[in-house]
């Protein structure tokens, strides 16, 4: 079977490699895609976000039995119905199922309804509601402005002064646009924070292997929030007993409220959690696979990925058991000098002599007059499989060494923790 992927960063990368290790995959269609999944898929020139443009290249060409949509921008706008509309196969959620990721106030609602732990939350759509709240709430305290703002539109505000000058920058002056229209204010929490991606079908739930990101720019999570500058997989500080209560308190309960809210959720489901004093709670959900949790979590999957995708559309993944590799993963991306603020683009990039075992995985690359040069803020990501996480994480250190282009960034500690 042919197969469309919509978007084209690392996430993407992961898994279209993954979709070409199965036998039972034809050619692979990527959307935009990137210098590196041009190695694997042909990369036709239709944004993510296109979705007439993608519908008309499913209809043209109807070989293609499956779109994987991966980013959450179409999902939230909608392409997976689009899709469905006209009788095309599609991974993902519908968008009234991916609002568990486009409206925070949506999510923070259904986990009060259904009792699913949380940190506790007001949300306003009022300016000087939220002022007088923040004028006696206690500090500190977390904003988050409701819809997708690139993963940026969280701050957590450690003084008074900071969350008042927070919500006037969200709700007055606009900062996040309309996302920050309404906002939801939550208590602060404190822990170790894991990610887990999980497969639904909008009644079974299969959880992937605990991974955790890194998503400050520099060391030592100093510097600004990024997209994610690492990641490791599996995390060992999440226990098979906070798994199996997360089972029972989080992800069946999570998966079960959206069928009975009428909109079950067919995809990947991204739970962002924190391992809080008073056990685990949901921070944030994703409608999606992580970026770069995918880039640690794929590798280590020995399923045949197209199967559990369609098991996951056809309502049988109670019928599924995800296998996974006795090993370990570490993912360490390099990224343009500056990003995340401002960073040059074109850079040429030299790759060397890898181990085996690793993987590189393209974000922000493109081909100029033949040669592969930087075309974006994450650039890649360097992914190693050993027997443990010590040895991955050696590993993924040795082999960057084998990659270079001017003012390239990375963190030293990814997996260190
Ligand atoms: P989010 O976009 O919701 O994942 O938030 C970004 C980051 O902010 C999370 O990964 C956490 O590190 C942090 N964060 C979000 N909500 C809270 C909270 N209630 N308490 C403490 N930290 C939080
Ligand atoms: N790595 C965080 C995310 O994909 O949202």
């Amino acid at each position: 079977m042919d197969i469309l992927v919509i978007g084209g960063g690392g996430r993407e990368h992961a898994i279209v490699k993954k979709l070409s290790e199965s036998e039972r995959v034809g050619k692979i269609y990527c959307a935009p895609g990137n210098a590196g999944i041009a190695e694997l898929a042909e990369c036709v020139a239709i944004s993510a976000t296109d979705i007439d443009g993608v519908v008309n290249f499913v209809t043209q060409n109807p070989n293609i039995g499956l779109t994987v949509v991966a980013p959450d921008d179409p999902l939230s706008l909608g392409m997976v119905d689009a899709l469905n509309a006209i009788g095309k196969r599609a991974f993902g959620p519908v968008k009234g199922a991916a609002r568990i990721e486009a409206s925070k106030a949506f999510a923070k609602d259904l986990m009060k309804k259904y009792g699913i732990p949380t940190a506790q939350y007001q949300t306003f759509s009022d300016y000087e509601a939220a002022k007088a709240y923040l004028s006696e709430c206690r500090i500190p305290v977390v904003l988050k402005a409701d819809g997708l703002a690139l993963g940026k539109g969280v701050l957590i505000c450690n003084t008074r002064e900071e969350a008042l000058e927070g919500i006037a920058d969200m709700m007055q002056e606009k900062r996040f646009g309309s996302a920050g229209s309404t906002v939801v204010i939550e208590e602060f929490l404190t822990g170790r924070e894991v990610s887990v991606l999980a497969f639904t079908d909008g009644k079974t739930v299969l959880p992937m292997l605990p991974s955790q990101d890194h998503k400050r720019a520099y060391d030592n999570d100093q510097g600004l929030n990024t997209g994610g500058m690492g990641t490791f997989c599996p995390s060992p500080y999440f226990t098979k007993e906070m798994q199996e209560e997360c089972m029972r308190t989080i992800f069946q309960p999570t998966v079960d409220a959206m069928a009975k809210e009428g909109v079950p959720f067919k995809g990947v489901l991204y739970f962002g959690l924190m391992m809080t004093p008073d056990g685990v709670k949901v921070i944030e959900y994703n409608a999606r696979f992580g970026d770069p949790e995918t880039q640690v979590v794929l590798p280590l999957l020995t399923n045949d990925l197209l199967s559990v995708f369609e098991a996951c559309i056809d309502g049988t993944l109670d019928t599924v058991t995800l296998e996974w590799k006795d090993a370990a993963a570490v993912c360490v991306i390099m990224a343009s000098g500056g990003y995340p603020e401002s960073y040059q683009k074109g850079y040429p990039i030299t790759i060397g002599a890898l181990e085996q075992n690793v993987v590189i995985y393209h974000a922000g690359t493109a081909f100029k007059d033949g040669k592969l040069v930087t075309a974006g803020g994450r650039v890649l990501g360097v992914t190693a499989i050993d027997s443990d996480l010590v040895s991955a994480r050696e590993k993924a250190y040795r082999n960057l060494s084998a990659v270079s282009f001017e003012k390239a960034h990375y963190r030293t500690d990814i997996g260190k923790k």
